[in-house]
């Protein structure tokens, strides 16, 4: 969290087209550093499944202990056509949620202006929302086992589990991010209390306990199957969305879809404790069919970049990238989508960089 100080930046461009938005969003962050006068360290690292054909380990031995030492990550994409599937998603990505003990995993819903919906009727307006996920617990603990495995008879459990500190600290940051953000102060708990009537009891509890503590917040709760109904017929009556690790992973691709796309969606795995390692991502896979052609769209790590420097303190410069990306869309790209941009991913950048004189 330096402010004064040198921000010290680990970059790890990844896989397939990680590298390539990586280089748009960092050639951003230095125009845009060199605009407001401060200095930012970057460090490239090559994590990620090259690295780990070549090497047969995903992370170093003192991998994420070198990471701490960075005020912030920043991470491309992960996933490769010759890595089977789950190797490096678990080994890198929730390897660092978990040892950075990244226990938010915020993703905002902001549909810019210019960018195609395929909403009817919707517009920027109306499809402006965030949901906080939790990041560190649920089914993603890897937690179960097989019993009898490759038989008749074969058994599989995957546990999902809460903790009370867990629930606790990510409600903690979705009322206080909803009372930052001040818009429509609502907070929406999204789970399944009818059927997880242990697991989403304790979340529920939680909530309301918490709530007490917030009068000017409004506490709300939706299934998360109806809130995937009403995040599709009224967007915009969501302010702030907190909700646990898979349920979250799941609307924020629905969420996703509904802002643009994966060209423009954004998330960053916050750990909001002094001294925490944040890491900030482009929610687009590595894309592999348009690896290295210059297609893909950059925004949505740009838009990531922005998240960064808000983590960091660097409030104006975030502001100025994220007004210099509307500028953009609105008025420059044809499209969101990959090869339909009306201009290249480098192209993209140079825009952008443009734009933060304005
Ligand atoms: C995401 C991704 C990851 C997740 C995968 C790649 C492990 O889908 O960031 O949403 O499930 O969290
Ligand atoms: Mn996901």
């Amino acid at each position: 969290m330096a402010d004064q100080s040198t921000t010290k930046i680990a970059v790890i461009g990844g896989d397939g087209t990680g590298p390539e938005v990586v280089a748009e969003a960092v050639k951003v962050l230095k125009a845009v550093t060199a605009i407001e006068g401060f200095d930012v360290e970057l460090t490239d690292i090559d994590y990620g499944s090259q690295r780990y054909l070549r090497t047969g380990e995903v992370l170093p031995e003192y991998g994420v202990q070198r990471l701490r030492e960075f005020d912030a990550i920043m991470l491309g994409a992960v996933g490769h056509p010759d890595v089977p599937p789950g190797v490096i998603e678990k080994g890198l990505l929730l390897e660092l949620r978990f040892q950075l003990d990244q226990y938010i995993n915020l993703r905002p819903v902001k549909l810019l202006p210019g960018v195609e919906t395929p909403l009817k009727d919707k517009g920027p307006d109306d499809i402006d929302f965030v949901v906080v996920r939790e990041n560190t617990e649920d089914m993603y603990v890897g937690v179960g086992g097989f019993l009898k495995k490759n038989t008749p008879d074969e058994v599989a459990t995957q546990t999902a589990i809460y903790t009370r500190k867990g629930v606790d600290r990510c409600l903690r940051y979705a009322f206080e991010y909803t009372r930052r953000l001040n818009k429509k102060k609502m907070l929406t708990l999204v789970a399944k209390t009818n059927v997880l009537t242990y697991g989403h009891d304790l979340w529920q509890r939680a909530f309301n306990e918490m709530a007490e503590e917030y009068p000017d917040i409004k506490p709300d709760y939706n299934h998360v199957d109806a809130c995937c109904m009403w995040m599709v017929k009224n967007p915009e009556y969501y302010d702030v969305i907190v909700t646990t690790n898979m349920f979250g992973d799941i609307i924020t691709d629905l969420a996703g879809i509904l802002q643009g796309g994966m060209g423009v969606a954004a998330g960053g795995n916050i750990n909001p404790d002094p001294g925490g390692t944040s890491m900030f991502e482009p929610m687009g896979g590595s894309a592999p069919k348009y690896t290295g052609q210059n297609v893909i769209n950059p925004i949505a790590a740009i838009n990531a970049m922005a998240m960064l420097l808000e983590q960091t303190g660097h409030q104006s410069a975030a502001d100025r990238v994220s007004k210099a990306v509307q500028l953009v869309t609105s008025t420059k790209m044809k499209s969101q989508a990959a090869g339909r941009m009306g201009h290249s991913t480098t192209e993209i950048g140079d825009l952008v960089c443009e734009a933060l004189q304005s």
